[in-house]
């Protein structure tokens, strides 16, 4: 039997994937390209929704497919590739978004937060259509299923929507995909602010970076928010700082949280924090390393991304050209 889809992707909108891109979505894409057709793109089009800089924005793409393939995202086994060199993608957004209710694009609680950040005025209607793109670049694809942290589920729920009304209005066309978000990375926390998401959009004293040299990812974390007890436990309610050191332990190890917490029966935070330092880098800095050495030959890199972004352009346009006749467009030949 064929292998089923799976598609997923992140925004090239900074220099460097943070630990809650690499948790909560990397190393599961790593894991399920064994068992499915993997399709993993360079959100770079969702990433223009902000104002970025063209040299920054350049870079950092190819920064962010050198740090997949470092992780372990294999260009042979899974198709790698840039979303703006496919273009069915706004093509399939356009028709997605005339069947978008306005209010229901209204509700999407990622929207409301960064054009908040960004102020009404400044905030662009691409952002306010992003989670549509976001639809579009999954439908394309037929996925089963679209491993995303925690953050991304309302998307998700937005993009089956749609493709139930569009199959329901125009005749089976899409596959409905499911998230698939595991518990235990759903959410990594910020190290200064543990009950707030960690992100590149924080300070960056909160913000574990894969591409961090090992010296400042070990000051982040001995510099971490704790509580005034001393105890270690897992409690997120009342230590969110502590939790969030035991999660990020426990899913960089392996080992379970259960264990840590006996593990570290009678010992202090800055044990706790010591421990956590040397897991994470131990994880991380391979990828860094090997990410660089990448990062040396970017001819060789482009023309990786670039193959993969054909392979992609032939299931998006036999998608796309499907599309195109059930709503009633006339074909170009
Ligand atoms: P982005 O770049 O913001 O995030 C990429 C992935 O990282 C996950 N993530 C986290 N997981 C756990 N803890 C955190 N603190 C944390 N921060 C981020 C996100 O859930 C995501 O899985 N809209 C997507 C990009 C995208 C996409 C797609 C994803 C564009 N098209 C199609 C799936 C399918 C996003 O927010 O990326």
């Amino acid at each position: 039997m064929s292998k089923a889809n799976l598609l997923s992707g992140m925004q090239p909108s900074a220099d460097s994937l943070h630990l809650g891109n690499y948790l909560g979505a990397l190393n599961n894409w790593v894991a399920m390209q064994e068992e499915f057709n993997a399709y993993y793109m360079i959100a770079d089009l969702h990433a223009i929704t902000v104002p970025q800089d063209p040299k920054q924005l350049l870079a950092n793409t190819r920064r962010t497919a050198a740090q997949y393939i470092a992780a372990g995202i294999d260009p042979n086994k899974s198709t790698l590739f840039i979303q703006s060199q496919v273009p069915a993608h706004a093509q399939l957004a356009w028709v997605l978004n005339c069947i978008t209710g306005f209010g229901e694009a209204s509700r999407m609680t990622q929207f409301k937060d960064k054009s908040q950040k960004a102020d009404s005025d400044s905030a662009s209607v691409g952002l306010f259509t992003y989670p549509v793109l976001q639809a579009a670049d999954i439908l394309l694809y037929q996925p089963k299923k679209v491993p995303v942290g925690e953050d991304q589920r309302q998307h998700l729920e937005l993009t089956r929507d749609l493709a139930m009304r569009f199959n329901s209005r125009f005749g089976e066309t899409f596959t409905i995909p499911e998230a698939h978000i595991l518990k235990e990375t759903a959410k990594i926390y910020d190290l200064q602010n543990p009950t707030a998401k960690m992100s590149k959009s924080n300070e960056p004293k909160g913000t574990i970076n894969i591409m961090d040299d090992s010296s400042v990812t070990v000051k982040k974390i001995k510099g971490s928010v704790t509580d005034t007890d001393s105890e270690i436990r897992f409690d997120a309610e009342n230590k969110a700082g502590v939790s969030n050191l035991l999660g990020i332990y426990s899913a960089v190890s392996g080992k379970s949280v259960k264990d840590l917490e006996a593990a570290f029966a009678g010992k202090g935070y800055g044990d706790l924090k010591t421990e956590v330092a040397d897991a994470v880098i131990a994880v991380i800095e391979p990828i860094r390393q090997r990410a660089t050495e990448l990062l040396e030959n970017t001819d060789e890199l482009d023309s990786l991304l670039a193959s993969g972004s054909a392979r992609a352009n032939e299931l998006a346009e036999a998608t796309l050209a499907s599309v195109y006749d059930k709503i009633g467009l006339i074909p170009r030949s």
